[in-house]
């Protein structure tokens, strides 16, 4: 299959519109996936053969040997996300392949979820709708569904890039005091914000939520553990929308069942997708959607757009939007 572009995911029309036009000018075939579940590993590697530019999901395994099995002619990887822990960097570097990913357009649509998880979790109201259903409302209880109030609380943010801080923005709305931890934030910088900076020890204990917005990487994966929950407090809330891996599910689950923590709110999850009758969607104190922290129209719109730019620019051999550096892999949320 020489001379093709494999796009692995049935993507908004903005960016598939994009890539079809690009494909009918310059004579490359498109090759298309289109399931509804992305392509098992041993075909997206087949599709790939050939391919001079891939558009990925984060669904997709894209290691070595499937840059191998895609071949010399392959220049550039676009994925259609920010995260690109899928996908090994340093092996695309190696090879002379153009990673791009997609940051930016979906800092406010990530944050509005996050705080939409947080506030859910703070007034319970996945809680208080199951107690509609199961006959529960019988009369204005003063002592029942009572939650956590913002005004006054502390926010702890780990990870403090585009979202941490579009999420800090808006705890001051809620009249929050925020904490932020990452590993390059100073504490002028923090000022200038209008955020404390702080190490993670101290944000854990002192937070009444606390959300994470960091990459995942060797560094981060299960920085959220049973060592690192002990140290929070038992009527905090953890809101996690970065990627499962940060978080030890196992001691996560441990840390809701015997009121380590109070609660906790989750888009993402590891595993990911979570099965229907995981232990974590039995927890009354635990709430879990299906990663839809970048899913407005708007932002899938200019994902798909930029990912499709990405991948055009990368085959022809120009500077991308936006290129994730090989150096460490790590890419800013
Ligand atoms: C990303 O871009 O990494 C998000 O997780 C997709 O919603």
């Amino acid at each position: 299959m020489p001379g093709h572009i494999f796009v692995t995911r049935i993507i908004p029309a903005a960016g598939l519109d994009r890539v079809r036009a690009f494909c009918a000018e310059s004579g490359l075939a498109l090759t298309l996936w289109e399931d509804r579940l992305p392509p098992p590993y041993s075909i997206l590697c087949e599709q790939a053969r050939g391919a001079v530019g891939v558009l990925t999901t984060l669904n997709d395994r894209i290691d070595a040997a499937f840059m191998d099995a895609a071949g010399e002619s392959l220049r550039v990887i676009s994925q259609m996300a920010v995260g690109v822990d899928n996908i090994d960097v340093g092996a695309a570097a190696a090879r002379g392949i153009t990673v791009g990913n997609t940051p930016g357009v979906l800092t406010e649509a990530t944050a509005d979820l996050a705080f939409a998880l947080l506030l859910a979790s703070a007034r319970r109201l996945y809680e208080g709708t199951r107690y509609i259903e199961e006959g529960e409302w019988i009369t204005w209880d003063p002592t029942a569904l009572l939650g956590g109030d913002l005004s006054g609380s502390t926010l702890g943010i780990v990870g403090y890039g585009r979202i941490g801080r579009a999420v800090a923005r808006r705890a001051r709305g809620f009249d929050m005091r925020v904490l932020a931890y990452s590993r390059t934030l100073t504490a002028e910088a923090a000022r200038r914000d209008g955020v404390e900076a702080g190490d993670l020890e101290r944000l854990l204990s002192e937070s009444d939520y606390v959300s994470l917005h960091c990459p995942m990487t060797p560094e981060t994966r299960r920085l959220i553990n049973a060592d690192t929950l002990a140290l929070m407090k038992p009527t905090a809330r953890l809101i996690n929308t970065a990627r499962g891996g940060v978080v030890d599910t196992e001691a996560l689950v441990e840390a809701l069942t015997n009121g380590v923590i109070a609660a906790a709110a989750l888009d993402v999850t590891d595993p990911e997708p979570l099965p229907a009758d995981h232990p974590l969607m039995r927890l009354e104190n635990c709430i879990v959607v299906p990663h839809i922290g970048s899913a407005t129209v708007g932002t899938r719109d200019r994902m798909a757009s930029i990912a499709a730019a990405n991948l055009i620019a990368g085959v022809r051999g120009e500077p991308l939007l936006h290129a994730v550096q090989a150096a460490g892999g790590l890419v800013k949320p």
